[in-house]
């Protein structure tokens, strides 16, 4: 959602869709990502991904650095410690973490 409310603000430039994406915004997952901490282990990845997406689009919308950062930070982390060699990131939808691997 936030990443269509983004969208649609970058054609309308009308300030309540701005504040309308925020609304789908996740702070206690961003703000890990923002300062850079392995937050993965255990959250749902299908609902994740559309917000780290949205996050994306706002930068590219609205220009501020740090989310770009965070969705960098968030590929980087996916891709160098949450892919699997079939090229997944989940097991049952979850991100493990990957020290945990060898319990399961
Ligand atoms: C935002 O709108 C401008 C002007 O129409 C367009 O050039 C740009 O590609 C749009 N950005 C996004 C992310 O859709
Ligand atoms: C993922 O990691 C591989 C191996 O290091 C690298 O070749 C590839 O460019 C990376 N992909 C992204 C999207 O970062």
């Amino acid at each position: 959602m936030n990443d269509v409310l983004y969208r649609l603000y970058n054609i309308t430039k009308d300030l309540r869709h701005l504040v309308l994406a925020q609304i789908f915004v996740k702070p206690c997952f961003l703000g890990l990502l923002a300062i850079k901490a392995n937050s993965l282990s255990n959250l749902d990845v299908n609902t994740h991904i559309p917000i780290v997406i949205g996050r994306q689009m706002r930068y590219e919308v609205i220009g501020h650095p740090l989310y770009k950062e965070i969705a960098t930070f968030f590929m980087d982390m996916v891709n160098s410690s949450h892919t699997y060699a079939t090229g997944g990131t989940s097991i049952n939808e979850l991100w493990y973490d990957p020290k945990r691997l060898l319990e399961l």
